[in-house]
């Protein structure tokens, strides 16, 4: 039989790809994941695009010496400031992520459409590319929401301190004008049921984080590189910010699979 037991390789500029993380151990449960968190130099959305490219690229040759068989970007920032580089200086499959606009596009009822991201991934070519493609014809609203990341990264994720920041984000719309908020940052994930709460329920919540998991499933098939184990895979995780930021992740990875499963 065909197959590769090599493990897939994850990354982010912190702990928001361990969203991505949890979906992959959920769909791919025979699949083993390195995953790699820059937490030492997060967050990325606020730095310039050749600070991100070489962090990137450093963090990308880390897993490629664990002998990974392919890689997530499971961070939007580093996907639009370095996905064509990456493919060019790697030889191992890499799979991008990109704010789910489309989704949010082909599902769309009425009202504008808000992309929450960090300022890099809202003001790259990637991005006016992807609205170029999809969404030309809707209302679409920016919102860099760079501190959230840092609230996010540092697990300070209490009711009142992102209700403190939404408050930020969206006082200059009116209530009922947005229909959807796009995710476009994995570690928006981590506050999407504050954020429903927030918007007592009136919104529609859109992310990519499933459709990434589902192309990767798909190039590996077609690679004939799924694992052929019929065990249950192993997780590693490696953060370069220390202990803290070491616990934080296992403990979103850990809570983030029980929740799914209970
Ligand atoms: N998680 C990253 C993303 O999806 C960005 C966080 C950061 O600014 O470091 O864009």
């Amino acid at each position: 039989m065909n197959g590769n037991n090599q493990p897939i390789g994850f990354f982010d500029s912190g702990v928001g790809g361990i969203s991505v993380l949890i979906e992959a151990v959920r769909g791919l449960p025979h699949e083993s994941f390195v995953y790699w968190g820059d937490s030492l130099n997060a967050p990325y959305g606020v730095k310039t695009v050749n600070e991100v490219q070489a962090l990137t690229i450093k963090s990308v040759e880390a897993l490629v010496d664990k002998g990974v068989k392919a890689i997530v970007i499971a961070c939007n920032t580093a996907t639009s400031a370095s996905i064509e580089l990456l493919r060019e200086r790697f030889h191992v499959q890499i799979i991008g992520m990109e704010p789910a606009l489309k989704l949010a596009v082909d599902t769309h009822i009425q009202g504008a459409i808000a992309v929450l991201a960090t300022p890099m991934t809202l003001k790259e070519r990637k991005f006016e590319q992807l609205m170029a493609r999809v969404g030309l014809s809707h209302e679409i609203i920016r919102i860099p929401a760079p501190a959230l990341v840092l609230a996010v990264e540092s697990n300070n994720v209490s009711e009142d301190a992102l209700f403190a920041l939404f408050d930020q984000y969206f006082e200059s719309y009116a209530q009922g004008s947005i229909d959807s908020i796009v995710l476009g940052c994995t570690h928006f994930i981590f506050v999407k049921e504050a954020l429903i709460r927030y918007f007592k329920g009136s919104i529609r919540i859109v992310d990519g984080n499933q459709g990434t998991i589902r192309h990767l499933e798909k190039t590996l098939m077609d690679l004939q590189a799924l694992s052929s184990s019929e065990d249950k895979g192993a997780v590693e995780i490696m953060m370069t910010g220390g202990a803290t930021s070491q616990r934080i992740a296992e403990e979103f990875l850990r809570s983030g699979l029980t929740q799914k499963e209970g």
